[in-house]
């Protein structure tokens, strides 16, 4: 038998996705939503066509126009803390599945008629704004496991401190290197970034790094010297080769490190990323949605 006791319960439902919340809450009501909506629809009377200027259509547009309304107002509502049955979670999930089925009611509204008119641009921006949304939904629900993988038990601030504890005897044992590999290796110091740009940071975050150049450049060197049989001051080689070897793997460490740190700052830069595109879409929406309210009415 397995027991599960409160506490497992309750961190359970914290854990919850957005997307799972309330046992699907959320997902049947917009399902529900939309069959009766499709059921507005097809009861409507077909003559001469049905569209957004019937009775239904009217119904279904402002519908729609009332969910755009409340789905842009969760960029104010995110930035508020409360908990509870109103949490942020369950906005969210709410948010995520009434934004798909007000698609489906503006196609409805719309009677599927189009041509190249500001009431076509206002749904193709509603279309837009969905499309991102799903995309972000599920960067939401995939990347945060990923990150926690990646991270293990260390915050981005901790893995940052990770790669600058090498610095201190990488910098010890690049003393003892001629001087053009300790200046490599200084500049791999000085002048490695971890965090670029968002965009440098999800396509490129390991361009021309110093730390990976310098790296290669050591152990192009160890394959260049050989196998140490057949030298003749074969002291002073082990000693140099000794360092050589440190160096490299202080540098091995580094390099590691910072793959960790970046494969988090480009988790963080994914999952704001598609912000970029939701967020002005959604006030091209509203100004689309004005201006096609407005122009119904003047040419009515
Ligand atoms: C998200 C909200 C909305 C979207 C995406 C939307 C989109 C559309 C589209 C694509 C059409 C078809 C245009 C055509 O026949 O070429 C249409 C027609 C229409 N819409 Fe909307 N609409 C929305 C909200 C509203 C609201 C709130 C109203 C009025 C209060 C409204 C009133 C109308 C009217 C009267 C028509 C018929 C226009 C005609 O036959 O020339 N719409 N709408
Ligand atoms: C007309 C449709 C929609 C509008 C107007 C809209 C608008 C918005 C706005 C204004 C925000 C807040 C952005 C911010 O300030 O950070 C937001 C966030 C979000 N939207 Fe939408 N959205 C729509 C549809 C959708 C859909 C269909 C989905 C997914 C299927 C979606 C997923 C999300 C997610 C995941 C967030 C982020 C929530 C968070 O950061 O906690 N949206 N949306």
């Amino acid at each position: 038998m397995v027991r599960v006791d409160h506490t497992t319960r309750r961190r359970s439902a914290v854990h919850e996705s957005f997307l799972k919340h309330g046992g699907f809450r959320y997902l049947k009501l917009a399902l529900l939503l939309t069959a009766v909506c499709l059921g507005i629809y097809a009861g409507s009377s077909a003559s001469p066509v049905r569209n957004g200027g019937s009775a239904a259509g009217y119904f279904l547009g402002i519908l729609a126009t009332v969910l755009v309304v409340w789905l842009a107002f969760l960029g104010i509502r995110k930035r508020a803390i409360t908990g509870g049955r109103w949490s942020l979670k369950a906005w969210t999930s709410a948010h995520v599945y009434l934004g798909v089925a007000v698609l489906a009611i503006s196609l409805l509204h719309s009677g599927f008629q189009f041509g190249l008119n500001l009431h076509t641009l206002t749904i193709v921006l509603l279309g837009l704004t969905v499309l991102s949304g799903v995309i972000g939904a599920v960067a939401y629900s995939v990347i945060p496991r990923r990150m926690s993988d990646n991270r293990g038990q260390l915050s981005g601030e901790q893995m940052i401190e990770a790669v600058q504890a090498v610095d201190a005897p990488l910098r010890q044992a690049a003393r003892r290197l001629s001087e053009a590999d300790a200046l490599l290796v200084s500049s791999a110091i000085e002048d490695t970034e971890i965090v670029r740009g968002v965009f440098g940071r999800i396509l490129a975050p390991d361009r021309n790094c110093p730390t990976a150049r310098a790296l290669a450049m050591m152990r192009r060197q160890s394959v260049r010297a050989g196998p140490l049989d057949g030298i003749e001051d074969k002291d002073e080689d082990d000693s140099e080769r000794a360092v050589r070897e440190r160096v490299t793997l202080l540098l091995e460490r580094r390099s590691a490190m910072l793959g960790r740190a970046r494969r988090h700052a480009r988790y963080r830069a994914l999952l704001e990323v598609w912000l970029y595109a939701h967020t002005p879409l959604t006030f091209g929406l509203l100004g689309a949605l004005v201006g096609h309210v407005v122009s119904v009415f003047y040419m009515w």
